[in-house]
């Protein structure tokens, strides 16, 4: 399969000692949050592959969709930018309501924190759409590859958050990745008992069941939704699960993987004063600093199951999958909380 080689790679695998004694549990991090600058978090991984894939077809403009701070709209932007390639990025806002049938509209000025910021930086063509033409993105992605087409462009449709068969072979390759450092030694060189993560799109949770299995990482993925709920989840990744292993047939049966919805808030995008008061906590344990959509979220829920005894003597790897403008996006909630 053809790979870009964009990531800084490998991340460490490093134990955050006082937060680890404080919950109690063998805690590890791998740090895909410094996959990268502005590209980075955990959706370099997957756009690897897919931007090999769009430049083997010939492309030269990417169109992809997310919420208003989509972490994995700035990423593909900031490639986009760096491989020479139009970037339109199609993502939801609440307060749009006529979005000309999906076409979209241009954020306000007052909009413009965050991963929105990042993604003007580098020149991405921004359009808001409505929750209601969210519902349709697939359709609505095509639409505007369409036009593009009719414009004379080649468009290469990239799925919400990088998710399908090739964008998750970037998180097998994360486990292969793991197992060389496990075998260098890292860790006490000793494969974990539990991957836990932050679950948005299933693209991580695919590839990383997958290659955990595979290359004997960890017998056990537990993928904490953000979003959506459990049914959701479970036919989604198992979907992907089966796209990436036609594409690498060599891929057995993934580890044991499980989603919990029991972290996710209020809602998308919404956390709760509690889970905000623990990702400070552990940012003062550990200098490791989660964001309120994501990490901020799984973390909470890990952090509960140590309280609960779930994890007890078991060796646990927690992927840190990035997120930071989407923290930075959030100032005045988490003003709060000082
Ligand atoms: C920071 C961060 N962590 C985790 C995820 C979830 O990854 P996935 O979309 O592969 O489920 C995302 C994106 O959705 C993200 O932006």
């Amino acid at each position: 399969m053809k790979r870009l080689l964009l990531a800084n790679l490998p991340t460490p695998i490093q134990q955050p000692k006082r937060l680890s004694d404080l919950l109690g549990v063998d805690l590890w991090v791998k740090r895909d949050d410094a996959t990268g600058g502005p590209e980075g978090g955990n959706k370099i991984r997957k756009l690897e592959y897919l931007l090999a894939d769009a430049l083997e077809q010939g492309c030269d403009t990417v169109i992809t969709c997310g919420g208003i701070q989509s972490n994995h709209a700035r990423a593909t932007a900031t490639l986009a930018a760096a491989l020479g390639l139009k970037a339109v990025l199609l993502l939801r806002e609440s307060s749009v309501e006529n979005d000309g049938e999906g076409v979209g509209v241009e954020p306000a000025p007052d909009q413009l924190v965050g991963n929105l910021l990042l993604d003007l930086m580098v020149g991405a063509d921004v359009r808001l759409i409505s929750p209601a033409s969210y519902l349709r993105r697939g359709e609505v992605m095509r639409d505007a590859a369409d036009l593009l087409r009719a414009d004379g462009a080649k468009p290469y449709v990239i799925p919400e958050g990088g998710s399908n068969g090739l964008g998750a072979l970037g998180y097998v390759e994360a486990m292969a990745e793991v197992a060389r450092q496990l075998d260098a030694g890292v860790a006490g060189g000793r494969p974990f008992d539990v991957i836990v993560h932050a679950c948005g799109s299933g693209g991580t949770a695919a590839g990383a069941a997958l290659g955990a299995s595979h290359y004997g990482v960890a017998g056990e993925l537990q993928a904490m939704a953000v979003c959506n709920d459990v049914d959701y989840f479970e036919r989604k990744i198992g979907t992907i699960i089966e796209e990436s292993r036609s594409l690498m047939p060599e891929l057995g049966a993934p580890a044991s993987w499980t989603v919990d919805e029991s972290a996710k808030g209020p809602a998308y995008g919404v956390s709760t004063p509690l889970q905000r008061a623990r990702m400070i906590e552990a940012a003062q344990w550990s200098g490791l600093v989660f964001d309120p959509v994501y990490t901020g979220k799984a973390f909470f829920g890990l952090w509960e199951q140590c309280e609960s005894g779930r994890f007890d003597g078991k060796r646990v790897l927690f992927i840190h999958t990035g997120g930071l403008p989407g923290l930075l996006a959030q100032a005045s909630t988490m003003s709060a909380h000082f």
